[in-house]
């Protein structure tokens, strides 16, 4: 881990001779430059809401192939991340008018708390009504993050141990379960300690561990996607949906992973969690494929490295959960001082220029390469765990 910091020392310097951002400095994230980037943001979302009337648009998403602003209904899983970085960006600056924002962007979804068509709802509620309520206070808030809450046990298959991830393609998966379904234990773990009933928190440790049990491999890499037999809870394959193969490590995958480990410890303190999430967070960042300046490859297995993209969203994901998980663990110092550079770097070398990419504040995510979508973009997802990792830097 030591060796790792000093690599990521020299690496910024190397960085800023070959990548991306060649006009950005280096130095401490700008609050300011995020807030006239959301400001941007914010006036390009109005306009496309605006002027596509009683069309249930909620969120910025990202840009699209003909470089058009995608924004997108309710029921998209990434629904809950825009007002989640108004909540963040409302807490860092103190600016009442970013909680006016924010508190219209959450209240627009209020329907999804019923949607229960996949395991996303913890994404959608829990990024937007939990940071709201943790900010407001507004009591108004608990049903609807109750209710999402029950939403999401609904899918809870008893002989699998697990939350079903996903309905589509049903003629190959019964009961298909990623890597990412352990993001969505949050709402869960907060909806025990909110009504006092044990099933959510029990349920999420049910899920915890069975994917330990069966989505990691030796070198505590993940699988994306484990598939379960609904009757008997056998696993039945274990394939990738959004990696480069079935036996390669998906950079995001390991970022929920982490993140989803670390937080579960935080309200379980059940030792094995937190140790999960450390032999995560050491095969990512002793991993030979993780570039000097820390912002992964898409895959670390593309065997196209290093001319394939990087994934910002990953390594925003990552930074979060490892300013968390320093808190824990013996070996925080190290995580603390990896989460300080990735942030710097992604930061100085990943961001949008000033006033381009619609305000989006970093560039530079892949959402599906396999399906060809999303490739080396701004995604809501990646600002999200940037500003949530920008504020955990202060805090911790
Ligand atoms: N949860 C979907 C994704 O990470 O792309």
């Amino acid at each position: 881990m030591k060796q790792l910091s000093v690599l990521l020392v020299v690496s910024v310097m190397l960085a800023f001779t070959s990548c991306t951002n060649s006009v950005s400095e280096p130095g401490e994230v700008d609050l300011e430059a995020v807030g006239q980037q959301l400001q941007l943001l914010h006036q390009n979302t109005e306009k496309i809401i605006t002027e596509a009337d009683g069309s249930e648009l909620v969120c910025p998403r990202t840009i699209n192939e003909d470089g058009s602003l995608r924004v997108v209904p309710g029921g998209d899983w990434t629904s809950g991340f825009y007002s989640g970085t108004l909540w963040y960006m409302y807490e860092m600056s103190g600016d009442e008018s970013w909680k006016k924002k924010a508190i219209t962007y959450t209240e627009m979804l209020e329907k999804e708390q019923y949607n229960g068509s996949n395991h996303d709802v913890g994404f959608r509620m829990y990024c937007s009504y939990g940071n709201a309520l943790r900010l407001t206070k507004n009591e108004a808030y608990i049903p609807i993050l109750v209710q999402s809450a029950k939403t999401l046990i609904a899918r809870y298959y008893e002989e699998v141990g697990c939350i079903r991830s996903w309905n589509f393609d049903e003629q190959v998966w019964q009961c298909p379960v990623i890597i990412d379904n352990m993001m969505n234990l949050e709402l869960l773990f907060w909806a025990s300690e909110q009504t006092g009933n044990p099933v959510y928190k029990d349920i999420a440790i049910s899920h915890a561990l069975t994917t330990i049990k069966h989505q990691f491999r030796d070198d505590y890499s993940t699988v994306h996607v484990v598939d379960y037999d609904t009757i008997t809870g056998e696993v039945r394959q274990k394939n990738t949906h959004q990696g480069y193969a079935d036996e390669s490590s998906w950079a995001r995958g390991q970022a929920w992973g982490l993140y989803g480990y670390t937080m579960t410890y935080r309200f379980t303190k059940d030792q094995r969690f937190l140790e999960q999430a450390e032999h995560i967070a050491d095969f990512l960042l002793n991993n030979p494929a993780l570039p000097e300046d820390g912002i992964p490859y898409w895959d670390f297995n593309d065997p196209g490295i290093p001319e394939v993209p990087r994934d910002v969203s990953a390594a925003a994901i990552i930074t979060s959960a490892l300013y968390e998980l320093s808190t824990f663990s013996d070996e925080g110092e190290s995580y603390k001082l990896a989460a300080d550079r990735i942030l710097m770097n992604t930061w100085s070398l990943y961001r949008s220029m000033k006033g381009e990419n619609f305000g989006f504040i970093l560039d530079h995510s892949v959402g599906n390469m396999p399906d060809g979508s999303e490739i080396d973009v701004p995604i809501n997802y990646a600002d999200y765990y940037f500003m949530e990792a920008l504020y955990r830097s202060k805090k911790f």
